[in-house]
């Protein structure tokens, strides 16, 4: 993936923890590109004629990409782009942006640039009535799927389900174990790291292990019980739920 050439630069805004990361990924691209933020202004160059502020000099760019948080998008755009200017991306995975097409990179961005062979494995989702992933940002070459801009707030939906939910299960996990026995959340970890490994191979059907896999009802019986008793409320509620939702599929497992 070498430099594709082009007459502009881009334009990134925002310093939060996507721009962090799409700022190493255009860096290791040698995709020409400026940075500006509302708290530090331009980062490292401005560009030529070095209009203090990004909305005075639009024309300088090629692309506009918005890497700024989800409810200030539709402000932003409306107040500043034109039909004429540079064509403008947002990242949201949920919202439909007048003005803007939207690129939602399906990962989660900490605080910490990744290891470079990472972010070409990113795939991103598009919305299906609008430009292809390689004509809106090209030169980047990840895998992208379309889909229509209406399923955006569902998709998002589940990613948040899948990722973002998760995370706070497990953080919930190390903070109890931790809290209550002292055991180090390092000492968790090969469970987590095995537990993404199963759902990575090719017998993801199969990753579910433990009581709800075996229906195994007095053992689920207990944990519910030992979890009411401990007064976790509400992780006796989502074992409950997902017990309940995922009970014929135990069965035709354990059949
Ligand atoms: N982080 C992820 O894992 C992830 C994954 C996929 C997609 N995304 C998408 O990436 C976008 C950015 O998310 P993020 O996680 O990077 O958020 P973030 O870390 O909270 O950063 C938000 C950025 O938006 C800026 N901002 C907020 N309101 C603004 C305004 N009115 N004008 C200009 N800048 C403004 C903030 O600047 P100030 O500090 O000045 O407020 C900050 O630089 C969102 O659309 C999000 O849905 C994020």
């Amino acid at each position: 993936m070498g430099q594709v050439p082009r007459a502009k630069p881009w334009l990134l805004l925002g310093d939060g923890q996507l721009a962090l990361h799409l700022r190493t990924y255009l860096r290791q691209l040698d995709i020409p590109c400026h940075q500006w933020s509302r708290r530090q202004g331009w980062h490292e160059t401005p560009p030529p004629g070095g209009a203090p502020e990004p909305t005075a000099a639009l024309g300088a760019f090629d692309r506009v990409l918005l890497a700024i948080r989800d409810d200030a998008l539709a402000d932003f755009v409306s107040r500043h782009a034109t039909s004429e200017g540079p064509t403008w991306v947002h990242f949201s995975g949920s919202r439909r942006i007048e003005g803007a097409w939207s690129a939602h990179p399906l990962c989660t961005f900490g605080p910490e640039p990744y290891e470079p062979a990472v972010y070409p494995t990113i795939p991103f989702v598009v919305e299906s009535e609008g430009p292809r992933f390689d004509e809106l940002l090209p030169g980047l070459g990840n895998p992208s799927v379309a889909i229509p801009a209406a399923d955006k707030p569902l998709y998002h939906a589940l990613c948040v389900a899948a990722g973002n939910l998760t995370t706070l299960l497990w953080q919930r996990f190390f903070a109890e174990l931790e809290g209550r026995w002292g055991i180090d959340p390092e000492l968790v970890a090969p469970y987590l790291c095995q537990i993404a490994a199963n759902l990575q191979s090719a017998d993801r059907q199969r990753a579910l292990t433990g009581p709800i896999a075996r229906a195994d009802r007095e053992t689920i019986d207990q944990n519910v019980e030992a979890l009411d008793a401990a007064h976790l409320d509400d992780l006796a509620q989502i074992y409950r739920v997902f017990v309940d939702s995922t009970q014929p599929v135990a069965r035709e497992t354990a059949a």
